[in-house]
């Protein structure tokens, strides 16, 4: 597993763990008019392996309240898209090259409208969580199934040569749809932000670069 290169090593770890840890990146959020902390994980990532560039189609699934949409509006700019689906409604404002669709990832109905309404895309990421219920096997399959669906989708409407970010609390399943994803791409990493906490599971499927071509579904 790797930390993210820059900006991510000891150095940059903000002083206290713990709590302290986490109110560095909720206060730093506040102050910098983020909707979350989980903003600093994607921006971590940005800086390490630019997935992110100006005018791509994105993808942002599990995106309420929306800070990974913010930062990825920004990033992409105008001439660029970004879609965000949460089964939560999304509440904020944001520009006009970036929509937002309330729906259930895990409903295959939903999933269908999703393709044909918006077609491929350059970046398909999902920092889905499911509730958690404290049970660490549980829990972690309930986020590796959320995986498999954003990575279902991902090989609808991601491009040749896209990229794939998925959140996953690692668990037992972890190896084997790590594996199932590393045959589509020409990298896959697994990396643990700094602002993602310590102590918690979680950590992030990086696939760069599609090898394959978007799997043909007929969507009628
Ligand atoms: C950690 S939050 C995402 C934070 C977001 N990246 C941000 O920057 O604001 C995880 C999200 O996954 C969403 N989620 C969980 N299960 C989902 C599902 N089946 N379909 C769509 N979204 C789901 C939750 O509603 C929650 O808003």
């Amino acid at each position: 597993m790797s930390r993210c290169k820059k900006g991510c090593n000891s150095q940059n770890r903000p002083h206290g763990a713990g709590h302290t840890y986490q109110d560095h990146y909720f206060q730093l959020a506040k102050k910098e008019g983020y909707l979350s902390r989980a903003v600093y994980k994607l921006m971590e990532i940005q800086r390490s392996y630019r997935i992110l560039s100006r005018g791509m189609k994105v993808l942002d699934l599990g995106a309420a309240p929306g800070s990974w949409l913010q930062f990825t509006s920004k990033i992409v700019g105008e001439r660029g898209y970004v879609v965000g689906i949460d089964i939560k409604p999304i509440e904020h404002n944001f520009p006009p090259h970036v929509s937002t669709i309330q729906g259930d990832m895990t409903n295959q109905e939903f999933v269908k409208s999703i393709v044909k309404q918006f077609g491929v895309f350059d970046v398909v990421m999902s920092d889905m969580a499911p509730d958690t219920i404290g049970n660490k096997h549980a829990d972690s399959a309930r986020s590796a199934y959320l995986v498999e669906q954003a990575f279902e989708l991902a090989k609808r409407v991601l491009k040749p040569g896209g990229h794939f970010i998925a959140k996953i609390f690692q668990g037992e399943d972890t190896p084997l749809l790590v594996k199932a994803i590393r045959e589509h791409f020409r990298k896959v990493k697994i990396v643990k932000p700094l602002a993602s906490r310590k102590e918690s599971k979680e950590v992030y499927i990086l696939a760069m670069d599609r090898t394959t071509q978007s799997d043909n579904v007929d969507e009628n």
